[in-house]
């Protein structure tokens, strides 16, 4: 469905209270909202009345007190409008505000939980949009949509009756206009719709060109892209420059054109209410027309602008829609484990374990093998092997679809997530670093892990000398994604933020490839620290690297093909050996 076919949709009362029950927890903000508003909307056609007083009554009796009293209430009336205003404006954004940061909060949990099939299946950015634009637009439910509409129509509601009361005929003159104020606003609005679409794709466009640039600036500076860019940019810069212009000229169109309405409705009034004056021959006219230039404003103001907060409104629905069905989603890996195991001894065993990711797509087809506790054990074999599958099985990212794979002897389902995942660290080929500093990068803000316990590890595995050469040592801030530093650099950081949780089993995952030979040996020497009575799984292209394994498996296609010793297998003369002799002569050669 189209944003445009979205917002068109009748209105979803079923939605719009659910997202009212998340005010639930602000009852007495709400009730201030309700009142204040009610109040604002009172005092609003309370100042026309007083005008009419003033005008009819005080000023034409000459007398002082009585105009002084009027003007004094008329004082009060404006400061209570004010006040009662200003009380609604802050207390509706307030509980916009409140809602959303619970629902947030929820959306956050709700993300961080899920499987990643999931994220296998979504987009980062529409996730992102979920989370911070979504959610900003359903706060404006409440700061500009509902509760705005609720106070304009009642202020309009009031200005009408208050107009009935005090001449029906100039009322009903005034009604008369409504008609073309209407039908103007809507072309208005439907024109503006049309001319924003227009603007929120250029804005896309640009906002893409833009990130896309810089993300990729290497290139472009090094194949001297700087002035084609730059003329391309020129193109999509003017392309939104006329597509906001183009709302411009609408606004500026439709102003005007409110205003001369609002000015006719004036004309008239003094006109027919003069006739009515001579005709009747009572001069209480005068504060009456006055009074109904005020409430005239009153009734008009609102109009003009109710159907772009009915728009906010309904904008705020299709986003809380959006936002809900993601609430809604049941797509977490399932955590009725009740095993808690503080340090696994790390014996490991896959029996017969098949697996997809997605449906009648088997990666793994009946994998078999085991290790005990202590042992390291290498798996090789081309990419897409399923290598990778079988660590994120291991950990519980997916579920399989047939075997078992247990720890200890206990099926890995019987354990707490928690308490799985805490046994196991993984270091990947690719690092992923916070935008933090080095120490909290290392300890993933775990308490029980502090500075001196970090610095003793990088001690142990070698690498305190290459973070303490770093401008600010452990509490350098790597930046976004850790862009200030080598992936050699980065590895080693992994390196220690496995090391530090100390867990039962340890996996590297190609963590080896695409560093230089300096970094290797210290990451070869963190390595054989760091796997030291623990169970190890080390995942590696370089043979050189895995070849002191306890068993080395041989992947091929999802299939385990063969699975022994280095020797075993070189003897076996079959496809690891093949691998074997393939690297050693290139590296010969080399
Ligand atoms: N998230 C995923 N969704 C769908 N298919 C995947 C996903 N990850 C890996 N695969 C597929 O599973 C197969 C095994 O991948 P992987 O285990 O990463 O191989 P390896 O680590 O041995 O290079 C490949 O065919 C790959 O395309
Ligand atoms: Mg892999």
């Amino acid at each position: 469905m189209s944003k445009e076919q979205e917002i068109g949709k009748a209105f979803d009362f079923k939605l719009f209270r659910r997202v009212f029950g998340f005010a639930k927890n602000y009852i007495s903000i709400l009730v201030t909202v309700v009142l204040s508003g009610i109040l604002s909307a009172a005092f609003a056609v309370f100042t026309p009345i007083i005008v009419q007083y003033i005008i009819n009554k005080a000023l034409d009796a000459r007398n002082d007190e009585q105009l002084l009293t009027a003007i004094l209430v008329m004082g009060s009336v404006l400061l209570g409008q004010v006040i009662f205003q200003l009380m609604f404006n802050y207390f509706a954004n307030l509980l916009g505000e409140s809602v959303i940061k619970d629902l947030r909060m929820r959306l956050f949990q709700k993300m961080m939980a899920f499987k990643m099939t999931y994220f296998d299946k979504s987009s980062i950015g529409l996730l992102v949009t979920r989370a911070v634009a979504d959610m900003q637009r359903i706060g404006e439910i409440f700061s500009q949509g509902f509760f705005v509409i609720v106070a304009d129509v009642l202020k309009m509601v009031a200005a009408a009756g208050v107009m009935l009361v005090m001449n029906w005929r100039l009322a009903l003159i005034v009604f008369a206009i409504l008609p073309v104020i209407l039908v103007a606003t809507r072309l208005f609005q439907r024109a503006m719709k049309v001319a924003f679409i227009d603007v929120r794709a250029q804005v896309a466009n640009l906002n893409s060109f833009v990130q896309e640039r810089i993300a990729g600036i290497k290139i472009v500076q090094l194949f001297n892209r700087e002035v084609i860019e730059k003329e391309k940019f020129r193109e999509i810069n003017e392309k939104h420059q006329n597509a906001w212009l183009k709302t411009v000229w609408y606004n500026s169109i439709f102003f005007p054109v409110a205003e001369i309405s609002n000015s006719i409705g004036i004309g008239l009034v003094v006109y027919f209410g003069v006739i009515q004056q001579i005709e009747t021959m009572q001069d209480t006219n005068v504060g009456t027309i006055v009074a109904f230039f005020f409430l005239m404003e009153l009734l008009f103001r609102p109009l003009r602008q109710i159907a772009d907060k009915f728009n906010t409104l309904q904008m705020g629905m299709v986003a809380a829609n959006r936002v809900f069905m993601i609430l809604d989603t049941d797509s977490h890996i399932s955590d009725t484990g009740t095993r808690e195991i503080p340090k696994v001894r790390g014996s490991i065993s896959f029996s017969n374990v098949r697996f997809g990711y997605v449906e009648n797509e088997e990666v793994l087809h009946g994998i078999s093998f085991s290790a005990n506790a202590g042992e390291t054990i290498a798996i090789v074999g081309a990419t897409g092997a399923g290598k990778s599958t079988i660590i994120n099985l291991l950990n519980r990212f997916y579920e399989i679809n047939s075997g078992s794979i247990s720890i200890d002897g206990i099926d890995i389902r019987e354990f707490k997530l928690a308490s799985l995942r805490s046994n196991i660290a993984v270091v990947l080929q690719d690092v992923f670093l916070f935008a933090d500093t080095i120490a909290n990068n290392i300890s993933l803000k775990d308490d029980s892990i502090s500075l001196e316990d970090i610095e003793e590890a990088a001690r142990q595995i070698g690498v305190h000398d290459f973070i303490s050469t770093l401008p600010s040592g452990y509490e350098y801030n790597v930046k976004e994604r850790g862009i200030m530093l080598s992936s050699g650099q980065r590895q080693l950081i992994a390196f220690l933020r496995a090391y530090v949780s100390n867990p039962g089993i340890l996996i590297l995952d190609e963590a080896t490839s695409s560093v230089d030979t300096y970094t290797e040996r210290l990451i070869q020497e963190a390595t054989n620290k760091i796997t030291e009575d623990r169970t190890s799984i080390i995942i590696a292209h370089r043979l050189a690297t895995v070849k002191k394994a306890d068993k080395i498996i041989v992947m091929d296609s999802g299939q385990i093909v063969e699975m022994g010793t280095h020797r075993e297998l070189l003897k076996k003369d079959g496809y690891y050996s093949d691998l074997y002799q393939a690297q050693f002569l290139q590296e010969e050669l080399a």
